[in-house]
């Protein structure tokens, strides 16, 4: 059966993989960092069609200032290539500089623009805030100080995990909700291991769709963050046991995580429509960090576009929490009880526990990824 699913962003899916590309030899190389390789490669396979390559100065700003390109495509994170003033003195508009990390090249690009960005405005735009504190900020603030543009080629694909598997395209993914028959799709993006309140928001969303995109974010993260192998561990235990076989697909998003709150709850809603979602789950703090941001801001700018100019729904989740008076997952809106009676422990307190190996509550997390995650992170921990 084929049915209709999303329309990517901006009309049709970009693809700008060229593994048979004639390399030429004797080209400036520019050394890429993590995230500026994990977004050629996202670039190139259409997770962020529209754009066909790294930002010029007229889109850069749109985005800042509008949160949108300047073809009027809403678009809420910069996508740029930094490098540092000595390189980019060397380059010309029009030249072809090949994009390299760790002697590999990855890429090729044909520079039409260079510019230097104002870092305070755009941390500020962004991540609402200048504090080198904010893990997006203090990032933005390391890399380089010059932005190149124009459009890219993926030459070569990186190097996967073993987890090799669960990276697909977002052709493939479409192919595969096609296949499975699902109309309606939910995404859910996830830097954690996922807990019970999340399977709780994804099951309450399993309720009215038809199928359940897991997307667990597996880019760079910050240092404390769980490492995306112990994450991908847990979810296919979870998956294995509690989750219907025929209504759940896993398939990772690798992108970096920039921390951004609200804009990037944006920006992961268009990505997962390009992978085929229709509809994508907004809960608490989604993409936040310490307090920066308020509980429910990521949700709140989903109201400064129209449905059509974003064409993925959003649902949109109270804080939910276990309550023992009511023996279940619950949120605001459905429990009457005191904070007392709710389960509720912060990211960092989880990750604390299980480095020391305590095991957070079940009903905090599921005993089976408990496991996997006390073993992974004490294995991580020893290494250090
Ligand atoms: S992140 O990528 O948004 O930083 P995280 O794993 O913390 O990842 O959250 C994944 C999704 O679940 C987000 O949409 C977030 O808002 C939502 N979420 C996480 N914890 C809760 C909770 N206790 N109640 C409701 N929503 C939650």
């Amino acid at each position: 059966m084929n049915v209709t699913i999303s329309k990517p962003h901006g009309g049709s899916l970009v693809n700008r993989i060229n593994e048979r590309y004639k390399l030429k030899p004797g080209l400036q190389q520019i050394e890429l960092d993590e995230m500026a390789l994990s977004d050629l490669e996202l670039i190139a396979i259409g997770a962020y069609s529209p754009l066909t390559g790294f930002l010029g100065k007229k889109d850069y700003e749109a985005v800042l200032g509008k949160m949108k390109l300047s073809t009027g495509e809403a678009w809420s994170i910069p996508i740029t290539l930094p490098v540092n003033e000595m390189v980019a003195k060397n380059i010309e508009l029009g030249d072809e500089v090949h994009l390299v990390k760790n002697d590999v090249i990855y890429g090729a690009l044909t520079v039409t623009e260079k510019y230097t960005p104002n870092k305070e405005i755009e941390a500020f735009k962004v991540y609402q805030t200048t504090d080198k504190a904010h893990p997006g900020v203090q990032k933005l603030y390391e890399r380089e100080n010059v932005y190149l543009a124009g459009p890219i080629t993926l030459v070569k694909r990186p190097i996967k995990s073993k987890f090799e598997k669960y990276y697909l395209d977002p052709k493939q993914t479409r192919s595969v909700f096609n296949r499975l028959g699902w109309k309606t799709i939910v995404g859910f993006q996830t830097r954690n291991p996922v807990h019970r309140a999340h399977e709780y928001i994804q099951k309450t969303a399993l309720e009215t769709v038809d199928g359940l995109f897991l997307n667990p974010l597996v880019g760079e993260t910050k240092q404390d963050d769980i490492p995306s192998d112990i994450r991908m561990e847990s979810y296919l235990v979870l998956l294995k046991k509690y989750y219907p076989r025929d209504r759940v697909f896993l398939s990772v998003f690798p992108a970096a995580m920039r921390y951004a709150g609200p804009r990037e709850a944006i920006f992961h809603a268009i990505v997962r429509k390009n992978y085929g979602c229709t509809h994508f789950i907004v809960g608490r703090d989604h993409a936040g960090v310490g307090n920066y941001y308020g509980t429910y801001d990521a949700q709140k700018i989903f109201s400064s576009f129209s449905e059509n100019e974003l064409g993925i729904t959003p649902l949109f989740f109270e804080h939910s929490f276990y309550c023992s008076k009511c023996e279940n997952m619950a949120s605001a809106k459905t429990c009457p009880h005191d904070k007392e009676d709710h389960v509720i422990l912060s990211g960092t307190k989880v990750r604390e526990m299980l480095k020391k190996g305590l095991v957070p509550p079940k009903e905090f997390s599921r005993a089976e990824v408990v496991e996997v995650l006390i073993k992974g992170m004490q294995k991580t921990y020893t290494k250090i």
